[in-house]
């Protein structure tokens, strides 16, 4: 394998950016969003790149065997002491998972594609393991979205968010997609798109700080339906059957 990995091993994930950046809001929209999309029951189930567990408490009530897959064990470790006997961990990469063919009912994977220099052999892994009529829930960094197309315009930013190819605003990567490019390795890969959702619509700290994380969750909830059709969130989720 001969993609670079980025490793969090050696970071305070949880401390850092969930704790001490106070992203109350990013994580009620995105347990909102997995909630909305991810089957109400059902066998085995699998979270790529899972890291800490921060979604487990969304799928360990609905599925009877749940495994946490993640590069980096010391987020397996911080899982583990979290959530116990309830949740199986494992460690690798996404681009060579050790599971069978068809082995699951559902795949979750969150705020990671952004680390992935190859989404399109990660999603052919993700498809392999689902069985036939097994749902994904994949999420992507957006490039198409409002703020990036203002910064765009306004020759802020050189990251062209109309055009196809994934974009990485900086040297330690963080690759942004087009809805579009993401829909055709969907494709390509048997996967069809069952719904999509906009997420994280008003991620903007200047927002927080006038309205208040509180307020910003109740406008979440009633606008990611119409900006899953529109596509210009800062975040996608799809929900994806196997054909
Ligand atoms: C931003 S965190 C997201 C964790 C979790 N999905 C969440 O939403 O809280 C990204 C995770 O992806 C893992 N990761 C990055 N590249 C990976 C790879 N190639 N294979 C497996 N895990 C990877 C990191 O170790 C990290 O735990």
């Amino acid at each position: 394998m001969s993609e670079k990995i980025t490793d969090y091993s050696d970071y305070e994930y949880k401390k850092i950016f969930w704790e001490k950046g106070d992203r109350r809001y990013e994580d009620f929209c995105d347990h909102l969003a997995l909630r909305r999309l991810l089957p109400k029951r059902g066998e085995k189930l699998l979270d790529v790149c899972g890291g800490f567990g921060r979604l487990a408490d969304v799928y360990l009530p609905r599925f009877t065997d749940c495994t946490l897959f993640d590069y980096a064990q010391k987020m397996l470790d911080l899982a583990k002491s979290a959530h116990g006997e309830k949740l199986k961990t494992a460690q690798g990469s996404v681009y060579a998972l050790p599971f069978a063919n068809g082995k699951f009912d559902a795949v979750s994977m969150v705020r990671a594609a952004h680390h992935l220099a190859d989404l399109p052999a990660a999603v052919a892994e993700i498809a392999r393991v689902l069985k036939p009529g097994g749902r994904a829930v994949i999420e992507i960094a957006n490039k198409r979205n409002i703020l990036e197309i203002l910064r765009w315009c306004c020759g802020r930013s050189k990251m062209r968010p109309f055009s196809l190819e994934p974009a990485s605003r900086n040297a330690r990567g963080f690759y942004n997609f087009h809805p579009r490019y993401a829909e055709k390795i969907f494709a390509q890969n048997n996967l069809r798109i069952k719904k999509a959702l906009g997420v994280s619509n008003f991620r903007l700290p200047v927002l927080k700080k006038i309205f208040g994380a509180p307020l910003l969750c109740f406008k979440e909830k009633l606008v990611q339906g119409l900006s899953g059709r529109l596509k210009l969130s800062p975040s996608v989720y799809y929900l994806l059957e196997k054909k």
